[in-house]
This record gives structure tokens, sequence and C-alpha cells, in this order.
């Protein structure tokens, strides 16, 4: 069966600026608003320069989002300057990610080599709460790239160029920041029932999709917000020799062929369990890893039980899913919000740090701003 699935993007991918003059001197200031997402079937693993080892399929989010502000100015000096600044402040540890990446880039946009960069950025949720800071971070950065490419050298005019090169470059930064660049669903890395999906670029689900899932909540529950004890790179090197690799990336590309054919279907109890099992397999691989890491805590295996419980019993239409560390995203329809709410706070907020949570919902993807 092929799923019919509408998506933006012609199968090109020479992301080269075509007619790209090393005379000119790109001179201005641009600004980008990007959301962070949450992944259903989970990236773990990757390969070559940032190269998924299965696709991946996540939603961007609406209030979790990064603004980043770019000015730029042809170089003083032979070698360009980079000022980076974070919520107002001089923050040296991004900031040598930025040039790190930005270094990488050159390639596909020259100009970089002889261009100094300031760049401002704030997070519109806190630090350590589950939310994917680098997806927004750098598809925001990707995004003024491209900007400033479109501005200065008239190439990127049609919106799918625009948004399939910010979203290759964005991966470049950080795997899961390409699949930001869009509104609601996308995939990250081929899969065979979906044509034009990439391993170098994520791609936009405009699809029929069934009515749980036209708007979807994302309610994260903070069981606990200090730092993440393994980075997410470091997390993906872990899949390097483990025993259960490959059959764990067989499982995300049969899970994301399940999971498009339930989201088409309208049938929530199989995303359900697709959603959750990729959660847990996740934490497996991370437990089954050399070395080994439990992130789970056992008050976010609480919340895993009244999740389900609530399906089970109430007939609640939720689920879960988590990330590399503790905290715990409930989905739900938009429609079931006002008993959701009523079930968060009367059975979940008991179990997260301060009683707190922090309310999401698929967003409609990127704004620029200037
Ligand atoms: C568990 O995209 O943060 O959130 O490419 O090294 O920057 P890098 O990794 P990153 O990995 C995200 C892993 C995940 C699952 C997902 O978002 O798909």
């Amino acid at each position: 069966m092929r799923i019919s699935y509408f998506n933006l993007i012609m199968d090109k991918s020479n992301f080269h600026i075509r007619n790209y003059e090393s005379s000119s001197k790109p001179q201005g200031e641009v600004s980008w608003r990007s959301p962070s997402n949450i992944a259903l079937i989970k990236y773990w693993g990757k390969h070559g320069n940032q190269l998924p080892c299965n696709p991946s399929l996540s939603f961007s989010l609406k209030n979790s989002y990064t603004e980043t502000n770019v000015r730029y100015a042809p170089a003083e000096e032979k070698k360009p300057a980079l000022q980076y600044s974070f919520e107002g402040k001089h923050e040296v540890s991004f900031e040598t990610k930025v040039k790190k990446f930005i270094k990488n880039i050159y390639e596909y946009f020259p100009f970089l080599k002889h261009t100094d960069l300031s760049i401002s950025s704030h997070n519109t949720f806190p630090h350590s709460s589950g939310i994917a800071s680098s997806a927004s971070s750098m598809s925001a950065l990707a995004l003024c790239f491209c900007s400033i490419e479109r501005q200065c050298f008239q190439s990127l005019q049609d919106e799918g160029d625009f948004y399939r090169k910010a979203s290759f470059i964005a991966r470049l930064g950080s795997g899961s920041a390409s699949r930001s660049v869009y509104e609601g669903f996308s995939v990250w890395g081929e899969n065979k029932l979906i044509s034009n999906s990439s391993d170098l670029f994520a791609i936009s689900l405009l699809s029929q999709r069934g009515d749980h899932f036209n708007k979807l909540k994302d309610y994260i529950l903070l069981v606990d917000s200090r730092s993440k004890e393994i980075s997410s790179t470091a997390g993906h090197a872990l899949m390097k020799n483990h025993s259960f690799a490959n059959a764990r990336f067989e499982q995300a590309k049969e899970n994301l062929d399940k999971i498009l054919t339930a989201i088409e279907q309208d049938n929530w109890n199989d995303f359900a369990d697709i959603t959750e099992n990729e959660a847990l397999s996740l934490h497996a691989m991370m437990m089954t890893s050399n070395p080994s890491y439990i992130l789970l805590k056992p008050n976010t295996l609480k919340i895993i039980d009244k999740i389900k419980q609530a399906r089970k019993q109430k007939a609640l239409s939720v689920c879960f899913t988590i990330d590399a560390g503790p905290n715990v995203h409930l989905i739900y329809p938009e429609r079931e919000s006002r008993k959701v709410r009523t079930f968060i706070e009367q059975e979940l907020l008991i179990y997260c740090s301060d009683e707190k949570g922090i309310e999401d919902q698929m967003g409609k993807g990127p704004q620029q701003i200037k």
C-alpha cells in the first residue's frame, strides 16, 4: 500500500549557491522564530555526516521556540568575527558549538567565510525541561542563513527549495533540528511509503490525517529538571557497537510505516501503542548499551502506569513519549483537553518536581520576524 501523503518537496539535493559571486559583501539583519519538536518515531543512532540510521517522525510545537537574530556585515579582519549571546549573555559553550557548525557549512554558504556575525538568541522554554533546544536553535540559525542567501544572492526564491535547504543545514547542526522547519508532522529519513523522503533533509507531511491528529497537544510533565545525564550526541554514539542496533533500526522503520497508517486511519489506540513502544525502545537501548544509562526515574514509571490505566480504564485518548531524559510528554488530541486537564491535575502533577508541567501543542512551524 502506498500512503497518499502530499509533501512540498521535489527530489533535488544540490544545496550550493548557484551564481555565487565571491566579491559580494552581504550586510543586514535577519530574525527567525523556530519551534522545537517532539519525536514520536525516535532518531537514535547516526552515521557519516549527521545521517540517521533510521527514519523519524515528529511534530513541531507551538509555544516552545527559539528566536534568533543575526546581524551580518563584511568581515573587518581576514578571519571573520562571531559574537554569540544567549538570553542577553555571552554564552561560551554554545558559541563554540555555533562556530564549529558555521565552519561545517561554509561549503553551502561560502559568504560566511568573509562575513562578521553577531548572533543573539533566546528560548521561550526552560533549560533541561525535556524540550529539545538544539532542534529549535539550530533550525532558527539555519533559517537565518537561508534568508541571508535569499536576500543577497536571489536564490532560494522557491518556498520548497528554501525550506529543504533550511532543513538540510539544520540537520548538520543537530539531526532533530531538520524536522523543525515545517508545521505539523515532519519525517526525516528515507522511507518507502513516502516519496521524496530523504536522509539529507526532513519533509513536511501535509497529509490527510484522522480527526484525532489535526490538533495534538503535548503536556510536558517535569519529573526532574536537572541537566541531562548524557547528551544526545553521546547517546547516538552508543548505538555504534550495540548488540541490538540493527533490530532497533528495523523496528523504527516498521513503526514508522504503522504509525503513518494509524494517523491516516484515525486509529488512536494503534498510534498510542506505537508511540509508547518507541519511547520505551529508546530507553531499552540506553539501558542495554555499554556504558548503560537508566534515565527513567521512579516518578516517570508512576506516570507511565497512570497514563496506561487512563487509556484502558477511562477510555481517555492519551499516550506518552519520552526523549533521552526522565520527563514525560503526554500526547492527546485537543478535543480531549478538558478531561485530560482534570486527569493531569488530579493524578499526574503530584509526580512532578514543584508539581509543574508545560503545556504545548502542534504548531504552525517557523516564522520570519525580520
Ligand atoms: C531522543 O537531534 O539532539 O530526541 O544530531 O547529535 O544533535 P544530534 O542529536 P539530537 O537527537 C535527538 C534524539 C531524540 C529523538 C528524536 O528527537 O528523534
